[in-house]
């Protein structure tokens, strides 16, 4: 049995050894035909429903027929507490040598270290009597149990599993999530429970951005002043690295770490000035953008610590790829040194880019050396550079697409920035391999998948659930499912379920908006808040990045205002442009439709608890003129119900003057946006 699991299992008031053994309970489902709602995130490859539902009732039990190692045990006993949070129903270990309602058949336990070709596909064959998962390796049969709890379904009386049949397997090997833990630092809890969530939408990477210019966050014994000096005071320790490293294998997830080089490196030039390019000294960075600190390829000395370096990383991230970063070097530092240019005029190096291509060079020497291969960013893919080198993406899909043209495996990140703040329908609107791609299919399977990006500029451990979730759970469905799984609609249906199952694993990504504004309110009554928060989101990072600058704003600014409450792309944008799209059809043959939305706008009216609140605290009170403006927005909504059901056209400046309001609505307020400004563009376009 893995530790952690039990450890977690235990915790979950469940002892291991405390199990009865049950009988089994199948109901043959004679009268009742199956109503089975599909809400799988990721979608498998193919799915048949047969007839009749397994139930999932006292006495249900769970039996191995082949291999079962500790890390499938692990595996297995972590489902079924998840399954006893969700149905109350404890299954429990068959008796030895008899045939589990659930029969977990798994051939081998996989590759010793998960590597990105590992064998991740399993089937499920469930039935009225029994359920049947079979998977090559602990990986895939990990996978199929995430499935097959996604698929419990209920009613009043009960809980069951539909009758499927299921054969599954990724389109892409490299699913991933990236958390930059230098700008903000995330506790390894928050790490953990990142990797529940990751695994329970069948995401297999883990990429850990550990150093930047505001922090380094890996202790290193040989060099201890990287964390000494370079983070201060948030770290990892070896020990807790290493917890984090067995506790995603145990996940079925790789954790790719990424030390950004040459450039991104201010934390390793505090403790250790003789790395970088210039004098010194240097400070922890707590502001944004791009650095100058850069590190000086011109001398033996720094090969020769990265060396110590990577080696001694080597032995705590088994992961064949270590992650060197590449990007963003503005070679300011390089220029600025005589003996640097010196170097490059010696080795014949026309350009900083022809410099980092040879500081490249050394460092795959090294990386091989330790038995690593290379992943960096796109500004790695120098036309010098060995074909077994991923490049990731963040530049967009041309620039993937060339370097798989050119022989290089690769991964796409542009496009799934959570940063961003944008909607789960853009991102899951991006594909690593387009219908459109000119690739060859000897091209195309160069492009290993995708990773989402958390850049932590305006996130932390309070907020940062709120920024993954749910989002990443659409891009790991477009990295796992067919291409051809792409409606919105339909994500949108199931990512509401996908979100709750989440926050039921212990991410805080729902509940944080609460906890937040009630901190803010200085109350627990906060339902008069509702009808506003609910239809504003964060702004872009385009948006906060220039407000910041012109702020002053640092890693150390407090992230406790109203718009750090608020979830980007939350439930509004979309139930509320639904509602209204169908409203739209045919307003006066939506006479439901019209009226939601009536009572929506009309919660959208000034009330003077709300007013009271929202003069609580300086950070609630700055999106007092989003209350206001919401009030307007209501009115004119109520107008324009009134003018569509009566055919009445509205007087010639309406139209005009409601479209100016909207335009000014779309002004960041507080660093907020309001959700339903297209919806209410496409209500008063209506309007004759
Ligand atoms: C990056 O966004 N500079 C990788």
């Amino acid at each position: 049995m893995d530790a952690k699991r039990v450890r977690r299992i235990v915790c979950g008031g469940m002892a291991a050894g405390a199990m009865l053994v049950g009988t089994l309970m199948a109901q043959n489902a004679t009268t009742v035909q199956p109503s089975f709602v599909n809400t799988l995130m990721p979608q498998p490859a193919q799915l048949t429903a047969g007839d009749g539902r397994l139930a999932v009732a006292p006495g249900v039990t769970v039996s191995f027929d082949k291999t079962h190692d500790e890390r499938l045990e692990g595996a297995v006993e972590w489902a079924m507490q998840r399954l006893k949070n969700q149905t109350g129903v404890l299954m429990q270990n068959a008796a030895a040598g008899a045939t589990g309602t659930l029969v977990v058949s798994v051939d081998g336990p996989g590759q010793a270290v998960q590597s990105v070709n590992e064998d991740e596909s399993y089937t499920l064959e469930i039935t009225a009597q029994a359920a049947h998962l079979h998977a090559s390796t602990d990986v895939g049969a990990m996978h199929g149990l995430d499935t097959l709890l996604q698929l419990v379904q209920s009613d009043g009386m009960g809980f069951w599993l539909p009758a499927v049949s299921i054969q599954d397997s990724p389109r892409f090997k490299w699913r991933g999530l990236m958390i930059d833990v230098s700008r903000h630092f995330e506790p390894v809890g928050v790490i953990e429970r990142t990797l529940d969530g990751m695994a329970a939408v069948k995401m297999n990477v883990f990429h850990w951005h550990l150093s930047d210019d505001q922090g380094f966050r890996m202790e290193s014994r040989i060099f201890p002043k990287l964390t000494g000096e370079g983070s201060d005071g948030q770290y990892y320790t070896q020990e807790q690295t290493r917890e984090v490293v067995e506790y995603a294998r145990g996940l079925g997830i790789r954790v790719v770490p990424e030390f950004d080089m040459p450039a991104h490196s201010t934390s390793w030039a505090v403790g250790y000035p003789e790395l970088a390019s210039a004098p010194g000294p240097f400070t922890v960075g707590h502001n944004f953008g791009v650095f100058d600190a850069t590190m000086d390829p011109a001398k033996k000395s720094t090969y020769a610590f990265l060396d110590k370096f990577i080696g001694e990383m080597a032995g705590i991230f088994p992961d064949e790829y270590m992650h060197i970063g590449g990007d963003e070097n503005n070679g300011v530092e390089w220029k600025q040194n005589p003996a640097i240019q010196a170097f490059m005029t010696t080795h014949n190096l026309k350009d900083t880019g022809a410099l980092q291509n040879y500081f490249n060079q050394q460092l795959l020497q090294i990386l091989k050396k330790h038995g690593k291969k290379m992943i960096g960013w796109d500004e790695v893919m120098t036309p010098d550079l060995p074909k077994d080198v991923v490049v990731q993406s963040w530049r967009g899909f041309a620039s993937l697409s060339a370097g798989a043209k050119q022989g290089y495996s690769g991964i796409l990140s542009a496009g799934y920035y959570l940063d961003h703040i944008d909607p789960a329908s853009t991102h899951y609107a991006v594909d690593p391999v387009p219908a459109s791609s000119d690739l060859t299919p000897e091209q195309a399977a160069r492009i290993l998948g995708g990773e989402a990006c958390m850049w932590s500029e305006y996130v932390e451990p309070r907020t940062i659930d709120s920024r993954i979730w749910p989002r990443t759970a659409a891009i790991a469905e477009r990295l796992w499912s067919p291409q051809s799984v792409s409606s919105e609609d339909d994500m949108y249906r199931r990512l509401a379920v996908e979100s709750l199952r989440l926050e039921e694993l212990g991410l805080t990504h729902i509940s944080q908006e609460d906890a937040s504004l009630r901190a803010l309110a200085g109350t627990q009554q906060i339902d008069a808040l509702r009808p506003l928060a609910a239809v504003l989101e964060p702004v872009n990072f385009d948006t906060r990045s220039e407000w910041t600058q012109a702020h002053g704003g640092t890693t150390l600014s407090p992230m406790n205002r109203l718009v750090d409450a608020l979830p980007p792309d939350p439930p509004s944008r979309h139930d509320f442009g639904d509602l209204m799209s169908t409203y739209l059809q045919d307003p006066v043959g939506h006479p439901d439709e019209e009226s939601a939305l009536t009572s929506t706008f009309r919660s959208w009216s000034v009330q003077p608890e709300m007013m009271e609140l929202m003069s609580s605290s300086p950070q609630l009170a700055e999106g007092l003129p989003r209350a206001l403006q919401l009030a307007e927005l209501g009115t004119m909504g109520l107008e324009a119900l009134s003018y569509l059901s009566s055919g009445v056209p509205a007087p010639p400046m309406w139209k005009p003057q409601k479209l100016a309001i909207l335009d000014d609505a779309e002004a960041p307020v507080a660093l907020t946006r309001f959700t339903v400004l297209k919806a209410m563009r496409d209500l008063v376009n209506e309007v004759r």
